[in-house]
């Protein structure tokens, strides 16, 4: 998980950079004291120190893990003296982190058991005026042409569909629920194309392998085998070896002020 949130960040750094910005332009005056929600290694965490120079950036995550590798990247950063982690379960409550200006949850709120719970205590966290930002991807990246020329086209079409049947959540009413008054929801679609990042073949493989973890015999042994040759780093197919890869997705993101 650490891996692929690293080679996430690498990938769609430009759309995090819009989306910091986006935010930018929402606060006035700029947030000064920020909490990220499940932080993991501290994708959202590090882009907001940076966007909001003058910030502090509490990040919350369950893992000690990720919090480690967030630590050694904002000390090589040079950004420890603005960048702190705190180890908490959210589905425990809210731990003790004082008064925010602006609060980010990327991709966190649906691993919670009891999100509203959570936006609950988001909402008390802030100070009147202070902004909520949601992000959420709407469906998982996806990488590969039509044809891959190995098995039938259509192949990461039907591994999406057999994976992600449903519609991704709708936050809205979660955030008024909460006490919340909507700002906006703004899709933010990514479509990269060559020259593509330098770890974007990694980024799919291992999004890829990601994916295949989760199938069975859910996919016709063709396509699981067709599967596992594009993720085999030895095959001519394979998916580090390819010059036909893009990336498609989009991240939505809810911004939501405490009145
Ligand atoms: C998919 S990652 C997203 C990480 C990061 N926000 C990003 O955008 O790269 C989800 C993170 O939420 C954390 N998490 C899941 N459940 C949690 C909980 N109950 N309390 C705190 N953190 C939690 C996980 O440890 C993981 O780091």
């Amino acid at each position: 998980m650490a891996e692929l949130l690293e080679l996430d960040a690498e990938v769609l750094q430009t759309c995090l950079s819009e989306l910091t910005a986006w935010l930018g332009e929402l606060s006035d005056p700029e947030p000064a004291r920020i909490v990220d929600l499940g932080s993991g290694t501290g994708t959202g965490t590090i882009a907001l120190a940076r966007r909001f120079g003058q910030a502090g950036v509490t990040a919350v995550d369950i893992s000690p893990q990720m919090l480690h590798r967030l630590a050694k990247k904002a000390s090589t950063l040079g950004l420890a003296d603005r960048v702190r982690g705190v180890q908490a379960d959210l589905d425990e409550g809210w731990p003790a982190l004082g008064t925010s200006d602006l609060v980010w949850a990327a991709a966190s709120l649906h691993h919670m058991a009891d999100p509203d719970r959570v936006l609950a205590g988001a909402f008390d966290a802030l100070r009147p005026g202070g902004l909520l930002a949601v992000t959420e991807m709407d469906f998982f990246p996806r990488f590969l042409p039509d044809d891959t020329g190995i098995g039938r086209p259509g192949l990461e079409a039907r591994v999406h569909a057999t994976l992600n049947p449903g519609p991704a959540v709708d936050w809205t009413d979660h955030l008024t629920r909460a006490g919340f008054v909507m700002e906006a929801k703004r899709p933010f679609a990514v479509a990269l194309t060559t020259p593509l990042p330098a770890a974007t073949a990694r980024y799919a493989q291992a999004c890829l392998r990601k994916l295949r973890s989760h199938l069975d015999e859910q996919l016709p042994a063709d396509d699981l085998a067709a599967l596992d040759t594009i993720l085999d780093s030895d095959s001519p197919y394979s998916v580090l070896r390819r010059e036909d890869l893009t990336v498609r997705t989009t991240r939505t993101t809810w911004a939501a002020r405490r009145p």
